[in-house]
């Protein structure tokens, strides 16, 4: 089976959707993919002091608001499924979510479940759970960001039976890059980390991103690598069965040798 996987790095203007989706919009001219995944808040760029001031530039997941219904378009002329990074509000709340979107509408929505430093400070932590969708009989898990570092999120994605895990992200710490190609290795899954590039200064915080967005197999090969400053769209084509047989070896399967019955926190084991 064929099934051609995209990823877009770039550099989300802070308080301008607008600009957001009209970046989008060029950098996908002419693109066709099956699946292509877009940073962490796309739509709102990530340094905000207050909650308050980031809700104008966020929106709810129904599809219906500028950016998600620009991008359920996208996801027409893509002929493919859009899974995006996105400030999400419901009510008085908001999420640091990602969300895939067919030509059709929402799809399934992720709300970031292990949110990172200052952004306890924006966001209510994730109450989805980790979802898992299917498209074209491909199985896609979604993560975002600083769930890279711990190994559960990916482990539940994969037990789900995800062959691809798309993983939007705004990276800033220049460990991920690395940690995804182990995370591919354990579960014998495809990533895709869609990571996004430039700076971003308020008050005493300055962050800059670490852009080189990555794609690697279930060997652990890293099947694509991106610039670590250029805004990028790389297409390539997979063959998502390749995840399916998480045998590493005759006598081991990565799923099958899990023994949780002794993950279990005890004290002490001696007797
Ligand atoms: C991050 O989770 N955006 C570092």
């Amino acid at each position: 089976m064929n099934f051609t996987i995209a990823l877009l790095q770039f550099n989300p203007t802070r308080k301008n959707v607008e600009k957001n989706i009209q970046k989008i919009q060029q950098a996908m001219e002419g693109i066709k993919a099956d699946l292509i995944v877009f940073p962490e808040l796309s739509n709102s760029g990530y340094l905000y002091e207050k909650a308050e001031d980031l809700k104008p530039f966020s929106e709810e997941n129904d599809g219906h608001g500028p950016f998600l219904s620009a991008l359920i378009d996208l996801a027409k002329t893509i002929n493919g499924v859009v899974v995006t990074g996105y400030a999400e509000k419901e009510g008085l709340k908001l999420y640091n979510s990602a969300i895939a979107l067919s030509p059709q509408g929402p799809i399934t929505n992720y709300r970031k479940t292990h949110l990172f430093d200052h952004e306890k400070m924006l966001f209510n932590p994730g109450d989805s759970g980790f979802k898992v969708f299917e498209w074209n009989s491909v199985k896609i898990g979604i993560m975002i960001c600083f769930d890279w570092i711990f190994p559960e999120a990916c482990r539940c994605l994969a037990l789900q039976g995800a062959q691809i895990i798309a993983h939007p992200a705004n990276l800033v710490l220049p460990y991920c890059q690395n940690a995804m190609v182990t995370r591919s290795i354990e579960n014998r899954v495809f990533t895709i980390t869609a990571n996004r590039i430039g700076t971003e200064k308020l008050g005493d915080m300055r962050l800059s991103f670490t852009g080189t967005s990555q794609i690697t197999d279930p060997s652990g090969a890293i099947r694509y690598r991106g610039p670590k400053d250029k805004a990028t769209v790389h297409i390539m084509a997979i063959e998502p069965n390749e995840a399916i047989n998480k045998n590493l070896n005759p006598q081991n399967n990565l799923f099958k040798d899990r023994r949780p019955e002794m993950y279990k926190l005890v004290e002490s084991r001696e007797h």
